[in-house]
Protein backbone atom coordinates (compact mmCIF):
# COMPACT_ATOMS: atom_id res chain seq x y z
CA UNK A 1 0.00 0.00 0.00
CA UNK A 2 1.46 3.55 -0.96
CA UNK A 3 0.75 5.67 1.91
CA UNK A 4 0.02 8.96 0.09
CA UNK A 5 -0.10 13.41 1.31
CA UNK A 6 -1.93 15.67 -0.57
CA UNK A 7 -1.15 19.26 -0.21
CA UNK A 8 -3.46 21.48 -1.45
CA UNK A 9 -7.77 20.97 -0.57
CA UNK A 10 -8.68 23.69 -3.85
CA UNK A 11 -10.02 22.62 -7.44
CA UNK A 12 -6.75 19.90 -8.56
CA UNK A 13 -6.80 18.74 -4.70
CA UNK A 14 -10.56 17.77 -4.50
CA UNK A 15 -10.52 16.20 -8.28
CA UNK A 16 -7.22 13.80 -6.93
CA UNK A 17 -8.65 12.76 -3.58
CA UNK A 18 -12.03 11.73 -6.11
CA UNK A 19 -9.35 9.80 -8.18
CA UNK A 20 -7.27 8.01 -5.39
CA UNK A 21 -10.65 6.94 -3.97
CA UNK A 22 -10.74 4.35 -6.38
CA UNK A 23 -7.32 3.24 -6.41
CA UNK A 24 -6.83 0.29 -4.42
CA UNK A 25 -2.99 0.08 -3.89
CA UNK A 26 -2.69 3.70 -2.30
CA UNK A 27 -4.54 5.55 0.54
CA UNK A 28 -4.66 9.21 0.95
CA UNK A 29 -3.57 9.60 4.93
CA UNK A 30 -3.11 13.44 4.82
CA UNK A 31 -3.89 16.80 3.45
CA UNK A 32 -2.69 19.93 4.18
CA UNK A 33 -4.03 23.08 3.37
CA UNK A 34 -3.11 26.78 4.15
CA UNK A 35 -2.86 28.01 7.19
CA UNK A 36 -5.94 29.63 8.92
CA UNK A 37 -8.10 28.86 5.54
CA UNK A 38 -12.04 27.71 5.99
CA UNK A 39 -11.33 24.02 4.84
CA UNK A 40 -8.81 23.53 7.88
CA UNK A 41 -10.59 21.00 10.12
CA UNK A 42 -13.12 19.48 7.13
CA UNK A 43 -13.17 16.50 6.07
CA UNK A 44 -11.81 15.65 2.60
CA UNK A 45 -14.16 13.12 1.36
CA UNK A 46 -16.88 15.29 1.91
CA UNK A 47 -15.16 18.79 0.62
CA UNK A 48 -14.38 16.29 -2.40
CA UNK A 49 -17.68 14.88 -2.79
CA UNK A 50 -17.12 11.54 -2.57
CA UNK A 51 -19.81 9.49 -2.79
CA UNK A 52 -19.43 7.93 0.02
CA UNK A 53 -18.78 11.27 1.75
CA UNK A 54 -16.26 11.04 4.89
CA UNK A 55 -12.87 9.38 4.09
CA UNK A 56 -12.00 10.53 7.68
CA UNK A 57 -9.10 12.69 6.37
CA UNK A 58 -9.09 15.78 8.26
CA UNK A 59 -7.86 18.71 6.39
CA UNK A 60 -4.42 20.26 8.71
CA UNK A 61 -2.98 23.36 8.20
CA UNK A 62 0.69 22.75 6.63
CA UNK A 63 3.20 23.27 9.44
CA UNK A 64 5.53 21.35 10.64
CA UNK A 65 5.00 19.24 7.33
CA UNK A 66 8.18 16.73 7.93
CA UNK A 67 7.26 15.76 11.34
CA UNK A 68 3.44 14.98 10.54
CA UNK A 69 4.50 13.20 6.94
CA UNK A 70 6.77 10.60 9.31
CA UNK A 71 4.47 10.09 11.86
CA UNK A 72 2.01 8.86 9.16
CA UNK A 73 4.60 7.01 7.48
CA UNK A 74 3.72 8.77 3.89
CA UNK A 75 5.65 7.33 0.61
CA UNK A 76 4.62 10.15 -1.56
CA UNK A 77 3.50 13.89 -0.82
CA UNK A 78 1.49 14.88 -3.76
CA UNK A 79 1.33 18.85 -4.25
CA UNK A 80 -1.14 21.02 -6.19
CA UNK A 81 -0.99 24.64 -4.20
CA UNK A 82 1.20 27.00 -5.54
CA UNK A 83 4.76 28.08 -6.03
CA UNK A 84 6.35 29.75 -2.58
CA UNK A 85 4.11 26.99 -0.43
CA UNK A 86 4.86 24.37 -3.19
CA UNK A 87 8.90 24.80 -2.77
CA UNK A 88 8.13 25.40 1.37
CA UNK A 89 6.43 21.63 1.69
CA UNK A 90 8.35 19.78 -1.14
CA UNK A 91 11.75 20.48 0.44
CA UNK A 92 10.50 19.67 3.75
CA UNK A 93 8.43 16.39 2.23
CA UNK A 94 11.59 15.45 0.51
CA UNK A 95 13.46 15.50 3.53
CA UNK A 96 11.29 13.15 5.44
CA UNK A 97 12.21 11.04 2.87
CA UNK A 98 9.41 11.37 0.48
CA UNK A 99 9.43 10.99 -3.29
CA UNK A 100 7.37 13.54 -4.82
CA UNK A 101 4.30 14.23 -7.09
CA UNK A 102 4.38 17.97 -7.95
CA UNK A 103 2.01 19.66 -10.48
CA UNK A 104 1.65 23.16 -8.69
CA UNK A 105 3.05 25.46 -11.83
CA UNK A 106 4.60 29.15 -11.62
CA UNK A 107 8.13 28.31 -10.13
CA UNK A 108 10.99 30.85 -10.88
CA UNK A 109 14.19 28.34 -11.77
CA UNK A 110 15.65 29.12 -8.25
CA UNK A 111 12.33 27.38 -6.68
CA UNK A 112 12.62 24.70 -9.46
CA UNK A 113 16.39 24.32 -8.18
CA UNK A 114 15.86 24.20 -4.60
CA UNK A 115 13.26 21.43 -4.84
CA UNK A 116 15.66 19.63 -7.59
CA UNK A 117 18.67 19.81 -5.00
CA UNK A 118 16.08 18.66 -1.88
CA UNK A 119 15.42 15.57 -4.32
CA UNK A 120 18.70 14.83 -4.97
CA UNK A 121 20.19 15.50 -1.28
CA UNK A 122 17.77 13.10 0.36
CA UNK A 123 18.28 10.30 -2.74
CA UNK A 124 14.01 10.42 -3.06
CA UNK A 125 12.54 10.55 -6.43
CA UNK A 126 9.67 13.30 -7.86
CA UNK A 127 7.67 13.54 -11.45
CA UNK A 128 6.91 17.36 -11.64
CA UNK A 129 5.01 18.80 -14.76
CA UNK A 130 2.79 21.60 -15.60
CA UNK A 131 0.33 18.74 -17.28
CA UNK A 132 -0.79 15.83 -15.39
CA UNK A 133 -2.97 14.43 -18.78
CA UNK A 134 -2.12 11.91 -20.86
CA UNK A 135 -3.40 14.15 -24.04
CA UNK A 136 -0.85 17.32 -23.18
CA UNK A 137 1.71 15.06 -22.84
CA UNK A 138 1.11 13.70 -26.24
CA UNK A 139 0.21 17.52 -27.54
CA UNK A 140 4.07 18.47 -26.41
CA UNK A 141 5.01 15.50 -28.52
CA UNK A 142 3.12 16.23 -31.51
CA UNK A 143 4.30 20.34 -31.27
CA UNK A 144 7.88 19.37 -31.13
CA UNK A 145 7.44 17.08 -34.40
CA UNK A 146 5.54 19.78 -36.11
CA UNK A 147 7.92 22.66 -35.04
CA UNK A 148 10.83 20.06 -37.10
CA UNK A 149 8.97 19.97 -39.92
CA UNK A 150 8.05 23.97 -40.10
CA UNK A 151 10.63 25.89 -38.85
CA UNK A 152 10.00 28.87 -41.18
CA UNK A 153 6.97 28.87 -39.55
CA UNK A 154 5.77 31.57 -37.72
CA UNK A 155 4.40 30.14 -33.76
CA UNK A 156 2.26 31.69 -31.61
CA UNK A 157 0.83 29.68 -28.45
CA UNK A 158 -2.66 30.93 -26.80
CA UNK A 159 -3.45 29.47 -23.71
CA UNK A 160 -7.22 30.32 -21.99
CA UNK A 161 -8.39 29.45 -18.57
CA UNK A 162 -10.97 29.83 -15.63
CA UNK A 163 -10.76 33.61 -14.04
CA UNK A 164 -9.18 32.01 -10.78
CA UNK A 165 -5.99 31.13 -12.34
CA UNK A 166 -3.32 32.91 -10.67
CA UNK A 167 -0.21 32.55 -12.86
CA UNK A 168 0.11 33.66 -16.19
CA UNK A 169 1.30 32.06 -19.04
CA UNK A 170 0.27 28.75 -18.19
CA UNK A 171 2.84 26.00 -17.13
CA UNK A 172 1.63 23.73 -19.88
CA UNK A 173 1.98 27.11 -22.27
CA UNK A 174 5.68 27.68 -21.31
CA UNK A 175 6.35 24.09 -21.38
CA UNK A 176 4.93 23.92 -24.91
CA UNK A 177 7.26 27.65 -25.65
CA UNK A 178 9.95 25.35 -24.20
CA UNK A 179 9.06 22.25 -26.35
CA UNK A 180 9.25 24.21 -29.66
CA UNK A 181 11.75 26.34 -28.55
CA UNK A 182 14.49 23.84 -28.09
CA UNK A 183 12.94 22.01 -31.47
CA UNK A 184 14.04 24.97 -33.42
CA UNK A 185 17.15 25.53 -31.73
CA UNK A 186 15.64 29.05 -30.28
CA UNK A 187 16.86 30.19 -26.85
CA UNK A 188 13.48 31.06 -25.20
CA UNK A 189 14.94 33.65 -22.95
CA UNK A 190 15.11 35.94 -26.28
CA UNK A 191 12.32 34.49 -28.63
CA UNK A 192 9.48 34.71 -25.94
CA UNK A 193 6.60 37.32 -26.40
CA UNK A 194 4.17 37.66 -23.67
CA UNK A 195 2.08 40.40 -25.06
CA UNK A 196 1.87 43.13 -27.77
CA UNK A 197 1.00 46.53 -27.61
CA UNK A 198 1.55 50.02 -29.83
CA UNK A 199 4.10 49.21 -32.27
CA UNK A 200 5.65 45.27 -31.87
CA UNK A 201 6.55 44.21 -35.13
CA UNK A 202 7.07 40.39 -35.30
CA UNK A 203 10.56 38.88 -35.63
CA UNK A 204 11.34 36.03 -37.03
CA UNK A 205 12.10 34.05 -34.23
CA UNK A 206 9.37 35.20 -31.77
CA UNK A 207 7.24 32.90 -30.24
CA UNK A 208 4.48 34.41 -28.91
CA UNK A 209 2.87 33.10 -25.46
CA UNK A 210 -0.76 35.03 -24.68
CA UNK A 211 -3.14 34.18 -22.02
CA UNK A 212 -7.24 34.27 -22.03
CA UNK A 213 -8.83 34.27 -18.73
CA UNK A 214 -12.62 34.16 -17.74
CA UNK A 215 -15.08 31.94 -16.20
CA UNK A 216 -14.90 28.71 -15.90
CA UNK A 217 -12.76 27.23 -18.72
CA UNK A 218 -10.55 24.11 -17.56
CA UNK A 219 -7.77 24.56 -20.00
CA UNK A 220 -7.56 25.41 -23.45
CA UNK A 221 -3.94 25.51 -25.04
CA UNK A 222 -3.44 26.01 -29.24
CA UNK A 223 -0.10 26.24 -30.73
CA UNK A 224 -0.37 28.03 -34.63
CA UNK A 225 1.91 27.65 -36.98
CA UNK A 226 1.34 30.06 -39.72
CA UNK A 227 3.11 31.22 -43.09
CA UNK A 228 2.15 33.69 -45.99
CA UNK A 229 -1.04 31.34 -47.67
CA UNK A 230 -1.36 28.88 -44.85
CA UNK A 231 -1.57 27.62 -40.95
CA UNK A 232 -1.54 25.04 -38.90
CA UNK A 233 -3.05 24.87 -35.68
CA UNK A 234 -3.25 22.03 -32.82
CA UNK A 235 -5.28 22.42 -30.29
CA UNK A 236 -5.67 20.65 -26.78
CA UNK A 237 -8.86 21.22 -24.54
CA UNK A 238 -9.06 19.63 -21.06
CA UNK A 239 -12.84 19.19 -20.72
CA UNK A 240 -12.42 18.35 -16.88
CA UNK A 241 -10.07 18.29 -14.16
CA UNK A 242 -10.08 14.43 -14.31
CA UNK A 243 -7.53 14.40 -17.55
CA UNK A 244 -5.21 16.01 -15.13
CA UNK A 245 -5.76 13.82 -11.80
CA UNK A 246 -5.88 10.76 -14.12
CA UNK A 247 -2.29 11.22 -14.43
CA UNK A 248 -1.60 11.17 -10.54
CA UNK A 249 -1.99 7.20 -10.06
CA UNK A 250 0.77 6.38 -12.20
CA UNK A 251 2.96 9.12 -11.42
CA UNK A 252 2.90 7.82 -7.53
CA UNK A 253 3.50 4.37 -7.94
CA UNK A 254 6.57 5.53 -10.96
CA UNK A 255 8.04 7.29 -8.31
CA UNK A 256 8.11 4.62 -5.72
CA UNK A 257 10.78 3.03 -7.69
CA UNK A 258 12.44 5.74 -9.49
CA UNK A 259 15.17 7.96 -7.53
CA UNK A 260 15.99 11.73 -8.82
CA UNK A 261 13.71 14.06 -11.03
CA UNK A 262 11.43 13.07 -13.52
CA UNK A 263 8.88 13.86 -15.96
CA UNK A 264 5.35 12.64 -17.07
CA UNK A 265 6.84 11.82 -20.44
CA UNK A 266 9.02 9.40 -18.52
CA UNK A 267 6.00 7.74 -16.34
CA UNK A 268 4.01 7.61 -19.77
CA UNK A 269 7.29 6.66 -21.58
CA UNK A 270 6.85 8.55 -24.73
CA UNK A 271 10.34 9.44 -24.75
N1 LIG B 1 0.03 19.85 -13.41
C1 LIG B 1 -1.26 19.82 -13.73
O1 LIG B 1 -1.75 18.87 -14.40
C2 LIG B 1 -2.15 20.93 -13.24
C3 LIG B 1 -3.51 20.98 -13.58
C4 LIG B 1 -4.31 21.99 -13.03
C5 LIG B 1 -3.74 22.93 -12.18
N2 LIG B 1 -2.40 22.86 -11.91
C6 LIG B 1 -1.75 23.79 -10.96
O2 LIG B 1 -2.02 23.30 -9.64
C7 LIG B 1 -2.02 24.41 -8.74
C8 LIG B 1 -3.33 24.40 -7.93
O3 LIG B 1 -4.42 24.60 -8.81
P1 LIG B 1 -5.92 24.66 -8.25
O4 LIG B 1 -6.77 25.02 -9.41
O5 LIG B 1 -6.21 23.44 -7.45
O6 LIG B 1 -5.79 25.92 -7.27
P2 LIG B 1 -6.73 26.30 -6.02
O7 LIG B 1 -6.50 27.77 -5.81
O8 LIG B 1 -8.12 25.80 -6.24
O9 LIG B 1 -6.10 25.46 -4.79
C9 LIG B 1 -4.85 25.77 -4.24
C10 LIG B 1 -4.77 25.11 -2.87
O10 LIG B 1 -3.44 25.31 -2.35
C11 LIG B 1 -3.58 25.54 -0.97
N3 LIG B 1 -2.40 26.20 -0.42
C12 LIG B 1 -1.97 27.47 -0.59
N4 LIG B 1 -0.88 27.70 0.16
C13 LIG B 1 -0.62 26.53 0.80
C14 LIG B 1 0.37 26.13 1.74
N5 LIG B 1 1.30 26.98 2.19
N6 LIG B 1 0.34 24.85 2.20
C15 LIG B 1 -0.61 23.98 1.78
N7 LIG B 1 -1.58 24.31 0.92
C16 LIG B 1 -1.58 25.58 0.43
C17 LIG B 1 -4.82 26.42 -0.86
O11 LIG B 1 -5.31 26.44 0.48
C18 LIG B 1 -5.75 25.68 -1.83
O12 LIG B 1 -6.40 24.62 -1.17
C19 LIG B 1 -1.81 25.67 -9.59
O13 LIG B 1 -0.42 25.97 -9.58
C20 LIG B 1 -2.23 25.21 -10.98
O14 LIG B 1 -1.65 25.95 -12.01
C21 LIG B 1 -1.62 21.89 -12.42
Amino acid sequence: MINVALFGSGRMGRAITRTLADCKDMKLVLVFTAPGTPDVGKDMGVLAGLPSGENGVIIQEATDVAQKLKKSKVNVAVDFTEASAATANMTAAASAGCSLVIGTTGFTPEQRKAIEDAVAKNNVGAVISPNFSVGVNVFWKLLEEAAKKLPSYDVEIVEAHHKFKKDAPSGTAMKSAEVIAKALGRDLKTSAVYGRQGLSPRKTEDIAILAVRGGDIVGDHTAYYITVGERIEITHRAHGREAFASGIPPATRYITKNKGTHTMADVLNLN
